[in-house]
């Protein structure tokens, strides 16, 4: 248990994960900060899936039979959850992936190589994960198209500076909402409008954003926006793509096979409609009606209070890693929890991330260290590796406090 007297609604939250109490094998209470990599589960989301296989498990559209149609009726909810949980205009905007990365993958195939030619050019920044920069070089390889980039400063900060000179010719901009590797938040009520002037779409890499803070697809004006199901409370697996309806419903399928179809001949096949003409074969069903289930969790919660309570605890982090300055601890990014989500990366003197990570991991201390998925940020900045810890609804300053220790420990053990 946590020594620390929490507010009541906290200690609500880490007593619905199951995980989080229980010991590691050293004896030591588990302390997750490694949410940007995958996020924990509530005992209601594993409930789901154990319910769905204990009690309904049946095939979606197909069966007419009772269990069938409650399935289809689950899958079919969570889909209307989600889409509610970003404001999407209607339910058959959401379409569901495995993840991110695939979200990514289908704009790029589907609407990338029907609608860039020679000239035109593709606009990321130079903070994107590799899932939101390898599938648009790939995708400038085959249409001949420009792959251009936002830079960004020595804080991690995006410099806009010659975004206008950017989008000119730009058909397509695409850039993560927040940094999986700094935290950095986008400023995208700058950039999105500026986009559209200049007559590009904006695809919005939710993946650490949808988890963190409140997201309203129609407000922002985003034209795609991806993310994945088990950064938020969800199974793995899962993940969705929301898409403007005129832009998916001019856009070809991304895969084929059943269930996207309308009419299938020998000769000639016929799609069916939004959202299924993206969906080919069977789904990920149990896990779609999870991410129903964790959707609910994270609305009761409420988004407000999920941002908040995530920017106290940054805060407390910032202001206890300055003790740790003449150690030789180094924090990269903006080092402010107004321009930052949920991680920070950082290095401790010339500990290897990885060593670091270890000696952690003896006090129970999870978190991740490498390159985070941004080699070229990496090599732009100098940077080999940083350890990088990242902070959810269940983290507490005890947590905090906890990391401290644990590095002055790895300091002393290093003589820093
Ligand atoms: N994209 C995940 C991360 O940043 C895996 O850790």
């Amino acid at each position: 248990m946590i020594a620390q007297r929490l507010d009541p609604k906290l200690e609500r939250v880490i007593d619905d994960f199951p995980i989080l109490n229980r010991k590691t094998s050293r004896g030591k209470r588990l302390v997750y900060l490694d949410s940007a990599a995958t996020s924990q589960k509530p005992q209601c989301v594993i409930d789901a899936l154990t319910e769905y296989y204990s009690e309904y498990n049946a095939n979606i559209h197909r069966g007419v039979y009772e269990i069938a149609a409650r399935a289809t009726d689950a899958f079919e909810g969570a889909r209307a959850k989600v889409a509610r949980f970003v404001n999407a205009g209607e339910p058959a905007e959401i379409i569901w992936t495995r993840n991110t990365t695939e979200a990514i993958n289908l704009v790029s195939y589907s609407w990338g190589l029907n609608n860039l030619k020679p000239g035109d050019a593709i606009l990321v920044t130079q903070l994107e994960h590799h899932s939101n920069l390898v599938p648009w070089q790939l995708l400038a390889e085959k249409t001949g198209a420009a792959l251009r980039f936002i830079p960004v400063d020595a804080h991690g900060l995006h410099d806009l500076t010659n975004l206008e000179r950017l989008l000119e010719g730009t058909k397509l901009v695409a850039l993560s909402q927040v940094s999986n590797t700094l935290g950095t938040i986008a400023p995208l009520e700058r950039i999105i409008p500026a986009a559209h002037a200049a007559g590009a779409i904006v695809v919005i890499d939710g993946a650490q954003a949808a988890p963190n803070m409140p997201v309203d697809v129609q407000a922002m004006d985003v034209d795609f926006f991806a993310a994945s199901g088990h950064k938020m409370c969800a199974p793995t697996g899962i993940g969705f793509l929301y898409g403007k309806r005129a832009l998916l419903d001019a856009m070809p399928p991304f895969l084929a096979g059943g269930d996207m179809i309308r009419r299938v001949s020998y000769e000639k096949t016929t799609f069916n409609e939004l959202p299924w003409k993206f969906e080919a074969g069977t789904s990920n069903i149990a896990d779609a009606i999870a991410f129903g289930t964790a959707i609910d969790y994270l609305s009761e919660l409420g988004m407000d209070w999920v941002r908040d309570h995530e920017h106290a605890v940054m805060t407390y982090a910032f202001k206890r890693f300055k003790e740790l300055q003449e150690r030789g601890l180094l924090v990269y990014g903006p080092n402010d929890p107004d321009l930052v989500a949920d991680v920070v990366s950082f290095n401790l003197g010339d500990i290897h991330p990885h060593d670091l990570a270890s000696i952690l991991d003896t006090d129970g201390i999870c978190i991740r260290a490498g390159h985070h998925c941004t080699m070229p940020l990496m090599e732009k900045m100098g940077w080999p590796a940083t350890a990088r810890a990242s902070f959810y609804i269940y983290n507490t300053e005890a947590d905090v406090d906890a990391l401290i220790e644990s590095l002055l420990k790895a300091a002393r053990l290093f003589k820093l």
